[in-house]
């Protein structure tokens, strides 16, 4: 375990100093050669002390006078509150393993992290109790999080930040380009996999499972994306021989749901070229092929050859709020000023992907934000702006949890935010 606890320790250390965590992990692992079952056990540890840091922060500031000024030190009681708190492995053999693991880090501090973890075990229901009074430590989130959804959501708020902390659930897109929904779901059927059918394409899959053991999974036959993200092919009104344009497109999920579901004429536009790889590899693995340009949509677009698109795909970068419980790493990485950042450059890019579009056109705005800065707010400015375009009621599938185009997090989908403009 302590092996474990270091790695986890060291990765969470890096995240609180900036880093991305799916980035770092994969690098770790790989690096290292680290295997499957250890990765998971890996995995469980960093995502479940990111999920808990502000509780455990909390703890920590109650039980010590000055925190170590040796990161990794610091970390590992991190790691070992979590532990402790979620009660999933014995606490002796917990604080037992720290405490060596704290060894190899420095061994001036295995007394500290040993006294620190024995006085939480004699303190522990008090303390977690005085840790509901507490915004932060309650719900784990940075306060300015906490205090910006309780503006916008006066009623939903508490339930937002608790889906942001749970288990996201497994769901699939079935590829209509290889097999069909009820085909799909027969397999799952006779390989005992426990599912539900969501709507559209979508499949949620009850227990967790390693993606590639779904069955065809490596024949393209299924996709891993969440049902409220498989909305916008849907939405974006396809019809036969469209001119589309997916104007941020890595890694392409949007894209390849969109070629799943008609024929169409796809163009994808990504900037970053190693995320221009992550397309090409969907791309062959579900047995696609449509135009990919690396290159940026802004004012110039001068990979443009001047013909004007039927339907524009515009899922712009975003906070990521709205898919925390998947990227736990992003509520800790993320500044309030970055939204002001965020909303400037959609509004840039929704600018310069509306002159692409075709007179009677439709052009889908996507974030997987649930900040209205990012969302309704960037809408509303380029509706005031641009006379041409007007905006259409979104028509959402019943099962789905949205208000006034915001989907708010749920078992079943992500927060997402969609706008449906037409041009006149
Ligand atoms: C939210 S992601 C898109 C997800 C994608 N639509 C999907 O469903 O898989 C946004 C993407 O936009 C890219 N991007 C950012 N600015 C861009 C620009 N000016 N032109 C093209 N792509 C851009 C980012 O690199 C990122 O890959």
């Amino acid at each position: 375990m302590k092996e474990a606890q270091l790695i986890a320790a060291g990765l969470v250390k890096d995240v609180q100093e900036g880093s991305n965590l799916s980035k770092i992990f994969q690098k770790h692992t790989k690096k290292n050669k680290i295997n499957q079952k250890n990765k998971a056990q890996i995995k469980d540890l960093v995502y479940g002390t990111l999920r808990s840091y502000g509780k455990t922060k909390f703890i920590i500031n109650k039980l010590v006078k000055r925190p170590p000024s040796n990161l990794l030190i610091l970390n590992l009681l991190h790691v070992a509150l979590f532990q402790l708190i979620s009660n999933r492995s014995n606490s002796y053999t917990v604080v037992d393993q720290i405490v060596s693991a704290s060894n190899m880090v420095s061994k001036s501090h295995t007394g500290f992290i040993n006294g620190v973890l024995r006085t939480f075990l004699r303190k522990k229901e008090t303390l977690l109790e005085e840790s509901q009074n507490v915004l932060e430590a309650k719900y784990s989130y940075p306060i300015w999080w906490i205090n910006q959804i309780k503006t916008e959501y006066p009623k939903a708020w508490q339930n937002i930040l608790d889906v942001g902390n749970s288990h996201p659930a497994l769901i699939i897109r079935v590829n209509l380009r290889k097999t069909s929904i009820n085909k799909y779901a027969k397999k799952l059927e006779t390989q005992n996999v426990e599912h539900l059918l969501l709507g559209y394409e979508a499949i949620l899959i009850k227990k967790p499972m390693q993606i590639d053991s779904l069955p065809g999974f490596n024949e393209g036959e299924v996709s891993i994306q969440d049902y409220g993200a498989q909305l916008a092919a849907h939405l974006l009104d396809l019809k036969k021989n469209h001119t589309v344009l997916d104007a941020c497109s890595a890694p392409g999920g949007k894209a390849c749901h969109m070629v799943e579901i008609q024929d169409i004429k796809l163009t994808a536009v990504e900037v970053d070229k190693q995320r221009v790889e992550r397309i090409n590899e969907n791309l062959n693995r579900l047995g696609h092929s449509f135009k990919v340009i690396n290159d940026a949509v802004n004012v110039k677009n001068s990979w443009h050859d001047k013909k004007s698109f039927d339907r524009v795909l515009l899922d712009v970068p975003c906070s990521a709020s709205g898919i925390v419980r998947r990227h736990i790493d992003i509520k800790w990485l993320r500044r309030f000023s970055d939204l002001k950042y965020f909303h400037e450059k959609q509004f840039d890019l929704l600018k310069a992907s509306w002159k692409l579009l075709k007179g009677e056109g439709k052009l889908l705005y996507v974030t997987c934000s649930i900040f209205n800065v990012e969302n309704r707010m960037v809408v509303d400015r380029f509706l005031k702006e641009e006379k041409t375009a007007n905006e259409i009621k979104i028509k959402f599938p019943k099962n789905v949890n949205v208000a006034d185009n915001q989907l708010l997090p749920s078992l079943a989908h992500d927060g997402l935010f969609y706008a449906l403009l037409q041009k006149e």
